[in-house]
């Protein structure tokens, strides 16, 4: 029975991050444990930068985007040494367990520490939805309104000018937002790292419609970040069709802005099941959606899982594409 944990946001921030620090904070409280949260993921731990939380503490931050914790990428944590310092730091300030909010790399290190006797439980917080073993992760909803609404913005002006729209949205290397926001927008293609594309067929098709008496005279192309091309498909895409483009990188106001009920609601959850699993001892484990559930599983295994792409939704967006 832990009596006194820490929280932490690591990697990238998310929002519903702040959700997810008050549900942690306030369902420990209620639990009658002391919380302790710690600034900038592993460089405050391993910084002894930190405070101790109150039910105030998280007071009028659930709506809020970003992280009241601050979030940094630590190398140090990346090596043993690293780690061993963060436990002795836990035991210096009788830490028995931490919630650790972030995205996977952010889990090896919580491994690394449950490994070496400090009982760890990640919660999956990235836009990017590419945590292997959770159907979902805390601020892919929100990221994905906030690059529906953009794109809706585009549309307009795209639709005056008769133009090309090629618009990049984040990821990493995962399409899963790209699909989602090409369906929701309308967009009349869209290309990921998942699925093989073909650029003369897009063209083809562009030209056709175009020429076409009632066709449509503006394009959206969906583009997700790993595959790096935005700047070269709207050139070429210009090449080919004689249709004017524009390139817009979506970048980082995906990654900011009020969280929706979704992930509000989905932080929430997540963040009461890891107190669950910390006040019965339980460490090394990552809390994940799994047929619409609040679920957990080992940190190793989780990591190790293969997710698969959206690839039936993929074919629905080019099945009801124009
Ligand atoms: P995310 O958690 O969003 O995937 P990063 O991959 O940047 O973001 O990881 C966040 C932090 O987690 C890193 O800065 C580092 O402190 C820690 N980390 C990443 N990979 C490892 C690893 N293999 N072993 C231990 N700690 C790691
Ligand atoms: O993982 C979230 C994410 O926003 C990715 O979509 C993107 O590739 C990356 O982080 C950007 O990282 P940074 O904020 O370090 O530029």
């Amino acid at each position: 029975m832990a009596k006194k944990i820490g929280v932490l946001t690591s990697g990238g921030d998310a929002p519903g991050m702040n959700a997810a620090v008050r549900a942690v904070t306030r369902a420990a409280l209620s639990k009658g444990m002391e919380v302790i949260g710690i600034k900038r993921g592993y460089v405050g731990l391993l910084n002894r930068e930190y405070e101790q939380m109150t039910a105030r503490s998280v007071s009028g931050i659930i709506q809020r985007g970003g992280t009241c914790l601050y979030t940094a990428r630590c190398p140090e944590f990346r090596n043993m040494e690293g780690v061993l310092k963060g436990k002795a730091v836990c035991e210096e300030l009788g830490l028995e367990g931490i919630v650790v909010i972030g995205g996977d790399g952010s889990f090896r290190g919580a491994g690394d520490l449950s490994s070496v006797g400090i009982p760890c439980i990640g919660i999956p917080g990235t836009i990017d939805n590419d945590i292997q073993c959770t159907e979902y992760t805390i601020g892919y909803d929100t990221a994905m309104n906030t690059a529906m609404e953009m794109i809706d913005r585009l549309r307009d002006t795209a639709q005056s000018h008769d133009r090309c729209s090629v618009v990049e949205v984040m990821g990493r290397k995962a399409g899963y937002i790209a699909v989602n926001v090409a369906i929701a927008t309308g967009a009349e293609a869209v290309i990921t790292l998942e699925r093989p594309y073909d650029l003369d067929a897009i063209a083809a098709k562009m030209i056709k419609t175009k020429t076409n008496k009632n066709g449509k005279t503006h394009f959206i192309i969906v583009v997700a970040e790993g595959v790096g091309q935005a700047e070269n498909i709207a050139k070429t895409l210009q090449e080919m069709t004689s249709i004017e483009s524009r390139v817009t990188v979506l970048g980082h106001v995906q990654r900011g802005g009020s969280p929706t009920l979704r992930d509000r609601v989905i932080a929430t959850e997540m963040g009461y099941h890891a107190v669950e699993l910390l006040e019965q001892g339980i460490g090394n484990r990552i809390v994940g959606l799994k047929d619409g559930k609040v679920y957990d599983i080992d940190i190793q295994e989780g990591l190790a899982m293969n997710k698969p792409f959206l690839d039936h939704r993929y074919d629905i967006f080019y099945d009801t594409a124009y």
